[in-house]
Formats: C-alpha cells, sequence, structure tokens
C-alpha cells in the first residue's frame, strides 16, 4: 500500500513528517511518499528525504495514497481530496467535530483518530496525547523560568543568599508530572495538587510535596476527573488562594473531558500574587483555569504577574514533538500491519483499533464502546444498598487445625512411601519457599519485574541439569535435557535482558 505524508496546511504548525517515520513505515512493507516542503517546519528537508530514497512528490500524489498520514485533522478540502476507501490518520477531536466525521463518511473513508486511543496500557506507546501532555509540561516549566526574572535552584554564594523559587502546579496527569520534573530538575520547590488523590505517589516521586484537600473526589470510568460538586469547589478554593499566594509560578493543567477548563484561580487570588510571578495556564485552549488568562497570549497583570496561556508549548520543541509523534504513529501502524506486508488491516475486534476508528469505509463507527481504562483507581467492593451491615464473622479455629492435620498426615503418608533422599530434598524446598516469600514481599513493588527477571537465572538449575543428562543413552531422556537446556536458556537470557532494558530506562544518557 501507499502511505503519504502530506504538508500541514494549518498555519504556523511546526508537527512534521519525520524521515526516521518515514524509514520505520517503509520498514512495515509500505511505500511512502511525502509532499514538498512536508518536513521543513522541524528541520527535516525535502532533500533529507530524497537521500533516504523516498519520493517527494506534490499535493495531489499524497492526497491520493491510500493512506494518509498527517498531524492535524483535514480540512475541509482536504476530505475531498481523499479517495474512496482510502483512510486517513490524524488528530481529529471526533467528539468535538461532529461534521467532520460526517465528511469523512460521505467521502467513504476510513478515518483513524489518533488522540482517541483508548487510556489503556497496551496503547501507551501509540497515546500522541501523552507525548503532547510530556513535551508541553516540560516546556511549561522552561517558559516560566524565561519569564521569572530570578533563578529557580537556591544558592548560598559569597554574595548572599538565593532562595529557591516556589512553584505551584495544579493537575497531576501527564502534563502536570512533565512540569513538576522540569521545575524540581531546575532547583525549584514544587507543591502540586490534583482532585485525584491517588496520584500523590506519583507527585512525590517527580520531586513535589502533594497538597492534601480532605475530601473524596471520583473519577470517570473512562480515567479522566469528574468535575467538582460545590462542597469541593469551597473546600479547594481556599486552598488554590493560598497555595498561589505563595507561589512565585504556578503551572496549570486542569481538564475535564467535555467539559470547559474549570477555573481555579480567581482574579482577587492573582491580585494577590507578587510582583514578578508568573503563571502558565496549560488549560489556555479549553478557557483556562486562571481568570486573566487569554488564549494564545501573554498577559501582564496591573500588579506585575505574567500570565501565560500559550496553547503551542509542544510545537515550540518541534523536532523532539515530530518524532515523538512519528513513533506513536510507527506503533499503530505495526500494530494495523501485523504480517508486516504493507497491507493496513483493521482490527474491530480488538480495543485500541475500535477506538480510533471513526469511519470504517464511509459506515460510522463513532463513539466507540467505553473502555475500562488504567488510570481508572480500583473499585471498593459494593455493598448491598439497603441490606444491613453484618459483622465480620471470625474465621472457624477448628478449621485451620483440621486442615494442619490433613496436611501432616498426607506428609507422613508420602515420606513413609518415597526414597531417604525425599525428606532432604523437602526441606530445602519449605526453607526456599519460606526464604523466596520473605525476600520478594520486602522488596517495594516498583521493583518486582526486574527482580523476578533476575531471578530467572534460578534457571541455571534446570540448565546444569539439562546438560548433565544430554548425553544420556536413553534418547528420551537426552529429548527432555534438550527441551530443558532450551526452555532454560530462553528464561535466563530473556530475564536478563528485560533487566538490562529495565535499567535502561533509568539511566539519563
Ligand atoms: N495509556 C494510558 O494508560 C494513559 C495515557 C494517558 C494518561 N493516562 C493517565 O490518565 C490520567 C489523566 O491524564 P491526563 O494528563 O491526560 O489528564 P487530563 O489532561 O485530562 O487532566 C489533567 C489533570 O487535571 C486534573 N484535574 C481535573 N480537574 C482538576 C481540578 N479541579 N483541580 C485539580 N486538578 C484537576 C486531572 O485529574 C488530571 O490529572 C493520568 O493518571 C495518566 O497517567 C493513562
Amino acid at each position: 500500500m501507499l502511505i503519504g505524508f502530506p504538508r500541514e496546511s494549518k498555519p504556523g504548525e511546526t508537527l512534521v513528517a519525520t524521515v526516521k517515520t518515514a524509514v520505520q513505515v517503509e520498514e512495515l512493507g509500505y511505500e511512502v511518499v511525502v509532499e514538498r516542503g512536508a518536513g521543513v517546519a522541524a528541520d527535516q528537508s525535502d532533500e533529507a528525504f530524497e537521500a533516504a530514497g523516498f519520493a517527494v512528490v506534490d499535493a495531489e500524489a499524497v492526497w491520493s495514497s491510500d493512506v494518509v498520514v498527517k498531524v492535524n485533522a483535514p480540512t475541509d478540502d482536504e476530505v475531498t481530496r481523499l479517495r474512496s476507501g482510502a483512510t486517513v490518520i490524524s488528530m481529529m477531536a471526533p467528539a468535538r467535530s461532529p461534521e467532520l466525521v460526517e465528511r469523512f463518511r460521505d467521502q467513504g473513508v476510513t478515518a483513524l483518530a489518533m488522540d482517541a486511543v483508548p487510556r489503556i496500557s497496551r496503547a501507551q506507546s501509540m497515546d500522541v496525547l501523552s507525548s503532547i501532555a510530556n513535551v508541553a509540561g516540560y516546556r511549561a516549566a522552561v517558559e516560566a523560568a524565561y519569564e521569572f526574572g530570578r533563578m529557580f535552584t537556591g544558592q548560598a554564594t559569597a554574595a548572599g543568599k538565593v532562595p529557591p523559587a516556589r512553584v505551584f502546579v495544579v493537575g497531576a496527569g501527564v502534563a502536570g508530572l512533565a512540569a513538576i520534573g522540569a521545575a524540581s530538575a531546575m532547583g525549584a520547590v514544587v507543591r502540586a495538587f490534583d482532585v485525584r488523590p491517588e496520584v500523590a505517589e506519583q507527585v512525590e516521586s517527580m520531586g513535589a510535596e502533594f497538597v492534601q484537600v480532605d475530601f473524596k473526589s471520583e473519577v470517570s470510568s473512562d480515567g479522566y476527573a469528574k468535575e467538582m460538586t460545590a462542597e469541593q469547589e469551597a473546600a479547594t478554593a481556599a486552598m488554590y488562594d493560598e497555595e498561589t499566594r505563595n507561589a512565585d509560578i504556578v503551572i496549570t493543567t486542569a481538564l475535564v473531558p467535555g467539559s470547559p477548563a474549570p477555573r481555579l484561580i480567581s482574579a482577587e487570588t492573582i491580585a494577590g500574587m507578587r510582583n514578578g510571578s508568573v503563571i502558565v495556564d496549560m488549560a489556555a485552549a479549553n478557557g483556562g483555569n486562571a481568570a486573566e488568562t487569554v488564549a494564545d497570549e501573554r498577559v501582564v497583570t496591573e500588579n506585575g504577574v505574567t500570565v501565560l496561556g500559550y496553547t503551542d508549548l509542544a510545537s515550540r520543541l518541534a523536532a523532539q514533538t515530530s518524532q515523538l509523534y512519528g513513533t506513536n504513529i510507527v506503533n499503530l501502524l505495526k500494530l494495523l500491519t501485523p504480517e508486516k506486508d504493507g497491507q493496513l488491516k483493521l482490527d474491530m475486534d480488538d480495543v485500541v483499533q475500535r477506538g480510533i476508528t471513526v469511519t470504517r469505509d464511509g459506515a460510522l463507527t463513532w463513539p466507540p464502546p467505553p473502555v475500562q481504562v488504567s488510570a481508572v483507581p480500583a473499585a471498593a467492593p459494593a455493598a448491598e444498598p439497603d441490606a444491613p451491615e453484618e459483622p465480620e464473622k471470625p474465621a472457624d479455629p477448628r478449621r485451620k487445625v483440621v486442615a494442619a492435620a490433613l496436611a501432616a498426615l498426607a506428609f507422613a503418608g508420602l515420606a513413609a512411601y518415597s526414597p531417604p533422599s525425599f525428606l532432604g530434598h523437602f526441606t530445602v524446598f519449605a526453607l526456599a519457599v519460606f526464604v523466596g516469600y520473605y525476600v520478594i514481599f520486602n522488596v517495594a513493588h516498583a521493583l518486582h519485574t526486574p527482580l523476578m527477571s533476575e531471578t530467572n537465572a534460578i534457571s541455571g538449575i534446570i540448565l546444569v541439569g539439562g546438560i548433565l543428562q544430554v548425553g544420556s543413552d536413553n534418547p528420551v531422556v537426552t529429548a527432555f535435557a534438550l527441551v530443558a537446556v532450551l526452555v532454560a536458556s530462553i528464561n535466563i537470557f530473556g530475564g536478563f535482558l528485560v533487566t538490562l532494558r529495565m535499567l535502561e530506562m533509568f539511566r539519563k544518557d
């Protein structure tokens, strides 16, 4: 199939197709064509595409491809250039763009929305909203540092002490956590709040302190925050006022899907901030979390507070965001091209593929059925609404005694009819179970995967046993030994590879 990367028509768009993305797409068996000038906004020249062996063509040739991959939703004119039966992959906000969805249907195309990838762990590698929010959060901290007339880090110098900047981050989703990470890496003292208290641990792991407010919040079934009740709003308003007035920098990221951004920082609070303070409102595109925010503008209030409402934060790091977007695209195409034969196959039984399919060959498939997402905290066991609460019955102690007696009897029987070496082996086995149990439960949950992959080396015992038996005269024993050697080797080398990959994720170089 032919895949075309058109030039983005949205004015000022800096996210583009990259040569690396084109190469990776070609490796999946597709033929790739690129529109002239498609990559220039992020240093991807036509010559670079040509040098990598790609045809750089005019718009018409790109838009008549079997699959068109782009960043922004196609314009009306662009939709009419798609041929019936073609597939278009881009961000397209289908929930907010019913007319666009209808145009896809009328054009008879398959439209896949990159910004509708369900929030499940398996889909993380294709989640373009996370990629963009991550870069934007980092850039928000950089913009704040640039506007702020002082250093973020505290210093004790011969010329006097410099206090660290105080940063308050509102909303600890992907963007908020990235902003926290960047601000604390620059040396600021960071505090953060989110209506979802379960993110406190993530906030702390990024180097910030989680601000506690005493109320119970809810998360919707799709993993996003729900709108707050009046009672919750009153409890948080005082906290926002106090935290904002105490901060030098405020970075707001609070969003509730399907609703305008919640207004959290009032004009009165901003009026009480110190001269030179900075607010970066990352919710500006949805109306803003702060009272003085104007989308895409830099506003300086009467008391000298700078309020940034930039909505293009990720595009300000164009090369990086383009590269991440490209990787998301390649990961999606890998899912859609299981045979790596350059043939796009849409499996509507797969939740990820179903979730992003807006129209299929001109048939409307939006909205998809809801998906249980990984961001939703585990539900508490439901209680019968009107049933009187029964006191918990203590377990009958006799049952334990009977079970222990039966186990002892079974063991005695087994020992009586087993070879003498059995007791020795069994003692080692029982001790190993105890030691293993206590070792594993004393290791932090986050480290269980590397621990498990390391302990795969225990398969070395099987490997040694298998090697000893390979030379047996009995061909059955030899065959079993060979299989044991093979499986144990996979376990050992695979375990070390997994450990290596995990450790590499923590390396800064
Ligand atoms: N594939 C995946 O598994 C996947 C992908 C992306 C995000 N996620 C998870 O989904 C969750 C939401 O991520 P997001 O960044 O896209 O969220 P988002 O952009 O929808 O919202 C940003 C944050 O604002 C918070 N918020 C909303 N109203 C608020 C208020 N009044 N005051 C303070 N905070 C408020 C939300 O709880 C959220 O954390 C995160 O836990 C994230 O890790 C999972």
